[in-house]
């Protein structure tokens, strides 16, 4: 198994902390929350992480004044919102679209923007382009990019630029194509030991966190023990530092069938149907307007 770094040696590379933390100090009551990646990162061992998704500004607000530690405009944005069947179909200009409007719905929490399909394959410009973007026009505080030990040395070099960066292993949605499905991962030993690799050389090269999608429970919960940097789960059971779900999934309002995983607290898009059919219904019955 390789070699761990010490915190410090980490810390030394570049400090990851979000600009915007040390000019507009708002804090929530509730968790005296900060919009900076260290922040999130010093959670680990003290108490559970919590995260959502948000695509536009006023969920943005919804799912910041829930009070969660981070948002994450998810490329999950092409399956819930856009209507795509994968998120393959999401391109860059959509994600720095959604960013900017979760952006300008002024949540007081980290903005992470997920780096869609295909940037981080073609070279380090085109990546730290990307990003720019996200950074630049959508106003993300940071990135999540999907892989493991592949993309660990760009990933390094994005954090040396300023780039905060979050990982992504296990089932990577982005893959969906090429493994055939979505499946759960580290079933045998082998997958388990390449998600140990991949987990560490995404800590060794200065990721602040990393979600673990759908990787077995026993698994997701020793790498967890192991790693000095957070893991958010998604599908991965409870041993992780935190855990992320898509939004429109707690909500009721994904269309079409939720993962196993998910634990609905509302059912939404049952009642904005009713509402929807009740002002028809007001509207054809003469009811509304009223003179
Ligand atoms: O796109 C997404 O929403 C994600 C998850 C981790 C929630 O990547």
């Amino acid at each position: 198994m390789p070699s761990k770094k010490s915190p410090a040696q980490k810390g030394d590379k570049v400090s990851q902390d979000s600009p915007r933390s040390r000019t507009a100090k708002k804090h929530t009551p509730r968790n005296e929350r900060t919009p900076s990646v260290t922040y999130v990162r010093d959670l680990k061992g003290k108490r559970p992480i919590v995260a959502l998704t948000a695509y536009d500004a006023p969920m943005a607000k919804l799912v910041s004044d829930a009070g969660v530690d981070f948002l994450l405009v998810g490329d999950s944005v092409g399956t819930t919102m856009l209507g795509f069947g994968t998120t393959i179909r999401v391109t860059l200009d959509a994600m720095v679209h959604h960013t900017a409007a979760v952006r300008r719905g002024n949540p007081d929490c980290l903005i992470l923007a997920d780096l869609p399909f295909g940037e981080a394959s073609l070279s380090f410009d085109r990546l730290l382009e990307a990003c720019r973007r996200l950074m630049q026009e959508g106003g993300a505080d940071g990135v999540k990019i999907e892989g493991g030990k592949d993309v660990a040395d760009d990933i390094e070099r994005l954090i040396a630029t300023g780039i905060p960066v979050m990982g992504h292993v296990g089932l990577l949605p982005q893959t969906v194509k090429a493994i055939g499905g979505y499946r759960k991962f580290a079933n045998d030993k082998e997958e388990a030991q390449d998600i140990f690799t991949d987990a560490i050389a995404l800590e060794e090269a200065g990721c602040f966190a990393i979600v673990f999608e759908m990787i077995r429970e026993e698994v997701a919960t020793e790498l967890t023990r192991h790693l000095e940097i957070p893991t958010i789960g998604i599908g991965s059971g409870s041993g992780c530092d935190g855990q992320i779900l898509v939004t429109t999934d707690v909500l009721g309002l994904t269309p079409g069938d939720v993962p196993s995983f998910v634990k609905p607290y509302a059912q939404l898009a049952g009642e904005a149907g009713k509402a929807l059919g009740r002002f028809v219904g007001d509207v054809r019955e003469g009811r509304y307007p009223k003179s």
